[in-house]
C-alpha cells in the first residue's frame, strides 16, 4: 500500500508533510501580495519629514520598540483604549516596521496628538515626573545630543529607491532641516507624527 511506504519512511513522510503545510501559508500569504488594501498607502499617508525620520531612526537606536508596539488589534480592548486598529496601509512607507508585539509599555501606533510636545519632552527626560509609577528607564542625553544631517539625505534617497515618494527638491532640503535640531526635538516629532495621517483614528 502507498500509505505503509510513506508510513515507514520518515525523510519522505516529513517531506510530504512541509509540502502540505506550505500550501497553507502560501495561499494565506501569497494574495497579500497583490491586494490594494496590503499594499497602497492609505489616503493621507506622507512620507516622513527629515526630521521624524532622524527621530525614527533615534527610536530604533534606543530601542524604544523593545518596550513599545506600533499595532493596534482589532480587539475592543484594544480599539477603547488606543483608537481605530492600524492598518496596513499606514505603514507601506516604513522600512522596516516597527509592529512589534512586546508591550512593557502601552502601543504607540496612534500616540501622535495625544499629548503636547512639552510632555513628551518632560516624560523622555524623566518619565517619573509626569507619570510617577512608571518603570520606563530616562533618555537625557536626546535634549543635549544635536544632529548634523550628514545621513539624512543619503537616508531619504535610500527609502525613495525603496518608492518612497520622496521629492528630489525635499531630498536636497533635508540636511538643513535637520542640521542643529536636538534629538529630542527628532523623536518628538516622530512621535507626534505616529498614527495621525489616517482620517481613521
Ligand atoms: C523598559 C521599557 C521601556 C522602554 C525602553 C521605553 N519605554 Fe516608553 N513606556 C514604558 C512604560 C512602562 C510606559 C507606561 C508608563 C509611562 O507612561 O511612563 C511607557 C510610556 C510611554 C509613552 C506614553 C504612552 C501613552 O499612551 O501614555 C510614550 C510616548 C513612550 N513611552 C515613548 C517611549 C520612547 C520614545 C522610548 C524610547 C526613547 C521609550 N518609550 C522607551 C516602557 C518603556
Amino acid at each position: 500500500m502507498s500509505h505503509e511506504i510513506v508510513e515507514k519512511n520518515v525523510g519522505l513522510m516529513a517531506l510530504i508533510i512541509v509540502i502540505v503545510i506550505s500550501f497553507g501559508g502560501l495561499a494565506e500569504i501569497v494574495p497579500l501580495y497583490f491586494m490594494d488594501d496590503t499594499t497602497q498607502p492609505v489616503e493621507g499617508l506622507k512620507p516622513y519629514s527629515a526630521l521624524q525620520l532622524e527621530g525614527r531612526d533615534i527610536y530604533i537606536r534606543e530601542s524604544c520598540n523593545a518596550c513599545h508596539s506600533q499595532m493596534i488589534r482589532p480587539f475592543r480592548a484594544e480599539t477603547e483604549r488606543y483608537g481605530h486598529y492600524s492598518v496596513a496601509g499606514e505603514f507601506v512607507y516604513d522600512h522596516p516596521f516597527l509592529w512589534g508585539s512586546k508591550r512593557t509599555g502601552p502601543d504607540l501606533a496612534r500616540v501622535g496628538g495625544r499629548y503636547s510636545d512639552d510632555w513628551h519632552v518632560a516624560h523622555l527626560m524623566n518619565p517619573r515626573d509626569v507619570v510617577p509609577e512608571s518603570n520606563m528607564p530616562m533618555f537625557p542625553w536626546l535634549a543635549e545630543n544635536k544632529l548634523d544631517g550628514v545621513n539624512t539625505a543619503a537616508k531619504m534617497k535610500a527609502l525613495q529607491a525603496l518608492g518612497v515618494p520622496y521629492s528630489d527638491e525635499e531630498i536636497a532640503k533635508a540636511a538643513a532641516e535637520v542640521k542643529d535640531k536636538t534629538e529630542m526635538q527628532a523623536l518628538v516629532a516622530y512621535l507626534q507624527n505616529l498614527g495621525t495621517a489616517v482620517s481613521i483614528r
